[in-house]
C-alpha cells in the first residue's frame, strides 16, 4: 500500500484521499483535451503525453468525483505512433499537447472525437466527411502572446507559455510552432526586457508576422521610462521590425492605448488571401496559421458555390478576412462585427480592393433584439469565436439559406448544429483544418442546407 495524502479540495466535491501510489494502466482513447483516456481502473483516468494503445505506469494527481487526472510516470509498452517530441519544452509547456504523436497522425483523431460527438450526441448516421485540410508540422503560426514575469530574487526575466498544470510560466528560447522570424525574436526580447529600468512593468509580448514584416508588441503596466523607449527603438530599427508598447493590458480591442514606437511612422500591415490584399493592426484578429487561411478560403469558396446574383452575409466577420475575397463571386456581402474598429478595417479592406458591394456593420451576434436587424441572405457564413453561436441559433434556424459554419471549438459546433438540424437542416458537407499541429485545437467547416 502506497502513501496516502489528502488532496487540495476539488471544486464541488468533497476533499478526496489521493493514493499516490504506482498503477500500471492501457490507454483506450485520445480525448478532445489530448489526454490519453484509461479505464482500467474503477474511475475514468485522463493522463496527458499517453496515447491510444499503450501501457503505462501512472500516478492519481488529481481525484475529482466521476474520474480522476494522472501523471505518466513511464511508458511500458509505446504506440507506434509515438514520437520524441522535438522541443525541449514540452510536457510543461502549455501550448502544445501532442508532439509525443506522429504529426501525420494528429489530424484523424481529432476528426475522431468530432464524429464520435456528432454520432453521439447528435445522432447523424451517415457523416459527409470531406478531405482535410492539411498544414506544415512547424513554423507555422503567425500570432501569439507570451507572458514576461521578473523574478526579483534571481533578478531574471522570463519569457514563455502558461504551463499546462498551473499558471506559472515555462521559460523559452525559441518557440517551433512559430514562424522562425517570430521565434527567433524570443531570446532577443528576453535579453532585451533584462536591461530595461522598466523591466518590472511589462507582463506580456505579443509577436505578429504580416507578409511582409514583423511586430512586437509589449504590454506593460505603468508607463515606460524614457531611457527603455529608447533603447526599444534602437532596438527595432536595428531587428528590422515594427514595435508597440500597449498601455491598455485590459482592454484588448482599444487601438488607443497603442503609441508605435518604430517605425516613426505606423506601416500598415497586410496579409494576402485569394489574391485580395488584406490590412489589419496589431489588436484585430487574424488567422493563426496563414497557409491554412488560404486553403480554409478556397474551401469555402467551392462549398459555398456562388452565383453572380446572390447575397452573402458574413458573421463575426473580424477583419473581411471571407467578406472581401469572396464578394466577388457574389452580387452584394453584408459584413456583420462586434468591434468597431474592425468594421472600419473591413470598410477600409473592401474599398481597396474595389469591392463595393461589401456592406460592413457593427452589430452584437449575441443579442437576440438586435439580431432582428440582420437582412435576409442567400448564403449565410459564421466564424463564432469558441464559444459558438447560441445566442444566434433560433434566428439562423429559421433561415432557408445555406449555412457554413466555421468552428474553433467542436463541442461548440455539435451544440449548434443540433438547432439547424432540428430545424430541418441537413448537414452537407463537413471538413477538419489542422489550424494548430501539435496542439488539442481543431478547426472545422460544416456547410448546412435546407431542401
Ligand atoms: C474567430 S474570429 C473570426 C474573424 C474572421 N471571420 C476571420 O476569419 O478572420 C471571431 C470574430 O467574432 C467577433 N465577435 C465575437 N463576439 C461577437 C459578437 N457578440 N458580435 C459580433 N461579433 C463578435 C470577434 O470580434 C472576432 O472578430
Amino acid at each position: 500500500m502506497g502513501i496516502v495524502k489528502h488532496n487540495k479540495k476539488a471544486r464541488g466535491s468533497r476533499p478526496q484521499p489521493l493514493k499516490t501510489e504506482v498503477c500500471e494502466v492501457e490507454i483506450h482513447a485520445l480525448s478532445h483535451e489530448a489526454q490519453g483516456v484509461s479505464r482500467s481502473q474503477d474511475k475514468v483516468m485522463f493522463i496527458p503525453d499517453t496515447l491510444p494503445g499503450e501501457t503505462v505506469k501512472v500516478q492519481v494527481s488529481k481525484e475529482m468525483r466521476h474520474f480522476n487526472h494522472g501523471k505518466l510516470i513511464e511508458v511500458v509498452n509505446a504506440s507506434d505512433e509515438r514520437v520524441e517530441p522535438l522541443c525541449p519544452h514540452f510536457s510543461r509547456c502549455g501550448a502544445c499537447q501532442l508532439q509525443h504523436l506522429a504529426s501525420d497522425k494528429q489530424l484523424g483523431y481529432k476528426q475522431q472525437n468530432l464524429h464520435e460527438q456528432l454520432t453521439r450526441q447528435l445522432k447523424l448516421a451517415d457523416i459527409p466527411w470531406q478531405t482535410p485540410i492539411e498544414s506544415e508540422p512547424f513554423n507555422y503560426r503567425r500570432r501569439a502572446r507570451l507572458g514576461v514575469r521578473f523574478r526579483k530574487q534571481q533578478d531574471e526575466i522570463i519569457v514563455g507559455f502558461r504551463e499546462e498544470a498551473n499558471s506559472h510560466l515555462t521559460a523559452i528560447k525559441e518557440c517551433l510552432v512559430l514562424q522562425p522570424s517570430l521565434s527567433q525574436l524570443i531570446t532577443p526580447l528576453q535579453e532585451l526586457i533584462s536591461v530595461l529600468v522598466s523591466k518590472s512593468r511589462i507582463t506580456q509580448l505579443e509577436l505578429i508576422a504580416s507578409d511582409e514584416t514583423d511586430v512586437v508588441v509589449l504590454r506593460h503596466l505603468k508607463k515606460m521610462e524614457a531611457q527603455d523607449v529608447k533603447k526599444l527603438k534602437t532596438w527595432a530599427k536595428k531587428k528590422n521590425v515594427q514595435l508597440f508598447l500597449d498601455a491598455g493590458e485590459q482592454d484588448k480591442n482599444e487601438v488607443s492605448n497603442l503609441t508605435c514606437v518604430w517605425p516613426e511612422e505606423e506601416q500598415p500591415l497586410r496579409y494576402w488571401v485569394l489574391d485580395k490584399e488584406l490590412h489589419f493592426n496589431v489588436k484585430n484578429f487574424i488567422q493563426g496559421n496563414k497557409v491554412v487561411n488560404q486553403k480554409m478560403l478556397a474551401q469555402a469558396q467551392a462549398w459555398l458555390a456562388p452565383s453572380a446574383n446572390e447575397t452573402l452575409l458574413d458573421l463575426f466577420a473580424g477583419i473581411g478576412n471571407f467578406s472581401v475575397p469572396l464578394a466577388k463571386d457574389f452580387k452584394q456581402v453584408v459584413a456583420v462585427e462586434g468591434i468597431s474598429d474592425m468594421v472600419k478595417q473591413i470598410d477600409h479592406n473592401s474599398r481597396q480592393n474595389d469591392q463595393e458591394n461589401v456592406q460592413a456593420m457593427l452589430l452584437n451576434l449575441a443579442d437576440e433584439v438586435l439580431l432582428q436587424k440582420l437582412p435576409k441572405a442567400d448564403a449565410i457564413l459564421l466564424d463564432p469565436p469558441r464559444s459558438g453561436a447560441a445566442e444566434l441559433m433560433p434566428w439562423l434556424a429559421a433561415q432557408s439559406s445555406r449555412i457554413l459554419y466555421v468552428a474553433c471549438e467542436p463541442s461548440s459546433l455539435v451544440r449548434d448544429a443540433k438547432v439547424l438540424l432540428e430545424a430541418g437542416f441537413k448537414l452537407s458537407k463537413i471538413g477538419v483544418m489542422d489550424m494548430f499541429p501539435q496542439t488539442k485545437h481543431v478547426e472545422t467547416m460544416a456547410l448546412f442546407v435546407k431542401d
